[in-house]
C-alpha cells in the first residue's frame, strides 16, 4: 500500500506485519509471556477522558518543549528498540535522520544494529541524542562506552533497569537467531558467547548484569556529567529513590510489555508516582530537577497529553517509528512525526490550550485509574 493512504500510527503496524520477515516481525512485535501487558499499555490511555477547556483563542498553538536542556518540537522522543536492521538495511539511520529534520529526540539503543559513532555521525549538526544503556557485567566496558559516549555529545544516559534478564517473548523464541545474518547486531563486541536458539532478544543480551543495584549509582554519577535516568521504573517507592539518590529522572515503562508480565502501564504509575510525590514530599511535575518519561502503547498525540497533563515532561515512543521505517525507510518515520504535529495541533486547540503548560492535571479525567492501596500498620 502507498504511503499516501497511511493515515495514522497504527497503519504502520499493518504495513509492517505485512512487509517484515516472520523473524523481524517475531522480534519486534513480541512481548513477554501471554502479551498481556503489551496489549494493556495502549488500552490503559482509554480509561482517561479529556475536560477541554472552550472559548479560549486557539489560532496558533505551540506544542514545542525543551527535554533535559534540549529543545524539541514536542513532548515526545525516539526510544530505544534494538536490531533496527531487521526491519531495514538502513535500521537505526532512518530515525537518526528523521529525528533531525523533524527536531525530535533519538534514544541510541545499545543494541543498535549500526555502531554507536555511525549514529551519531549521521546526525545533523546540533542534533540531540540520548544513550540506552545496558550495564555490562564487566565495569570497564560499561565505564568506556558512557564516557565515550559523553565526549561524543550525549545529552541524557538512560540506564535500562528493568531487565536484569530478559524476559520470556515466545515469538521471537520460535525463530532461530542467527549471528552471521547482515541483519545483525553491532553489539559493541558484548554479545559474548551465546545461546542462539531462543530467539534474538536472548542471543544478544547475555552480557548484561543481573547484580545491577542502587549502589551503582554513586559509580555512575562518578564517571560521568550527563543527566542520569533510570529506565523502567514501576512504583513511586523507586522513583523515590531515584530523586533521593540524585538521579534527573525516571522513565516509567514495563518495556513495551516485553519484561515482567502484568506491569502497569506507564501512564497508570504516572498517577500514582504524581500523588505521593506530592503527599510525601510537596513536589510538583513537570519541575526543572526531576523528570517523569513515560513509554508504552503510545499511539496518539491524544495519548501524549494525557501523559503531559499529569506531569510528564515527555513520552518515548518505540514500536510504531520501527515499523515506520520497515514498511517505508526515512519516508515512514518522517511520515509519522508528521502524524503526531498534525494531531497535536488539533488536539491542542479542542482541548483549549495554546502552550504546553497550559495543558494541565484539571484537563484529564483520571479517576478510573486505580490507585493501589498500602494497608495502614
Ligand atoms: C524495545 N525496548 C528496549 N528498551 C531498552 O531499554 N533497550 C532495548 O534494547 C530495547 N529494545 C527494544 C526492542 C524492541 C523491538 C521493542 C519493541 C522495544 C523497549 C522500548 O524502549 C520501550 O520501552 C517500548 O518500546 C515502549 O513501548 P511501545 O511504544 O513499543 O509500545
Amino acid at each position: 500500500p502507498s504511503i499516501d493512504e497511511i493515515l495514522n500510527l497504527h497503519d504502520f503496524e499493518t504495513i509492517a506485519k505485512l512487509v517484515l520477515t516472520e523473524k523481524a516481525w517475531a522480534y519486534y512485535s513480541s512481548a513477554a509471556d501471554d502479551e498481556i501487558t503489551n496489549r494493556e499499555n495502549h488500552a490503559a490511555y482509554h480509561r482517561l477522558w479529556f475536560r477541554p477547556r472552550i472559548l479560549r483563542d486557539v489560532s496558533t498553538v505551540d506544542f514545542s518543549t525543551t527535554i533535559l536542556g534540549c529543545p524539541s518540537s514536542m513532548p515526545v522522543y525516539i526510544t530505544a528498540t534494538a536490531l533496527g536492521k531487521l526491519g531495514h538495511p538502513d535500521g537505526e539511520l532512518n530515525l537518526t535522520r528523521a529525528s533531525a529534520k523533524h527536531g525530535v529526540i533519538q534514544m541510541i539503543p545499545t543494541l543498535a544494529s549500526y555502531g554507536f559513532d555511525e549514529i551519531v555521525d549521521a546526525a545533523a549538526p546540533g542534533q540531540n541524542q540520548f544513550l540506552q544503556l545496558y550495564v555490562n557485567k564487566d565495569k570497564a566496558i560499561t565505564k568506556r562506552i558512557v564516557q565515550h559516549a559523553e565526549e561524543r555529545g550525549i545529552k541524557g544516559l538512560f540506564i535500562t533497569v528493568d531487565a536484569p534478564q530478559l524476559g520470556r517473548r515466545e515469538k521471537d523464541m520460535r525463530q532461530k537467531f542467527d549471528a552471521e545474518d547482515p541483519d545483525n547486531v553491532t553489539t559493541s563486541g558484548q554479545s559474548g558467547n551465546v545461546d542462539r536458539s531462543q530467539g534474538a532478544a536472548r542471543a544478544i543480551s547475555s552480557f548484561i548484569d543481573p547484580g545491577l543495584n542502587w549502589n551503582d549509582l554513586k559509580w555512575f554519577q562518578s564517571i560521568t556529567k550527563m543527566p542520569i535516568i533510570l529506565k523502567g521504573v514501576q512504583c513511586y517507592e523507586d522513583a523515590l529513590e531515584a530523586y533521593d539518590q540524585g538521579c534527573q529522572g525516571v522513565v516509567l515503562s514495563n518495556h513495551g510489555g516485553r519484561q515482567l508480565e502484568f506491569s502497569r502501564s506507564g501512564i497508570e504509575v504516572l498517577v500514582e508516582v504524581v500523588t505521593k510525590f506530592k503527599e510525601l514530599r510537596g513536589i510538583t511535575f513537570p519541575n526543572e530537577k526531576f523528570h517523569l518519561f513515560v513509554d508504552g502503547g503510545v499511539r496518539r498525540a491524544t495519548d501524549v497529553l494525557k501523559a503531559v497533563a499529569l506531569g510528564a515532561t515527555a513520552v518515548g515512543i518505540g514500536r510504531p517509528m520501527i515499523y515506520a521505517f520497515s514498511a517505508y525507510g526515512y519516508d515512514g518515520v518522517d511520515k509519522a512525526l508528521q502524524i503526531l504535529k498534525d494531531e497535536f495541533e488539533m488536539n491542542m486547540r479542542l482541548l483549549g490550550a495554546r502552550t504546553l503548560k497550559e495543558v494541565v492535571p484539571e484537563m484529564v479525567d483520571a479517576s478510573n485509574i486505580h490507585q493501589h492501596v498500602v494497608a495502614v500498620p
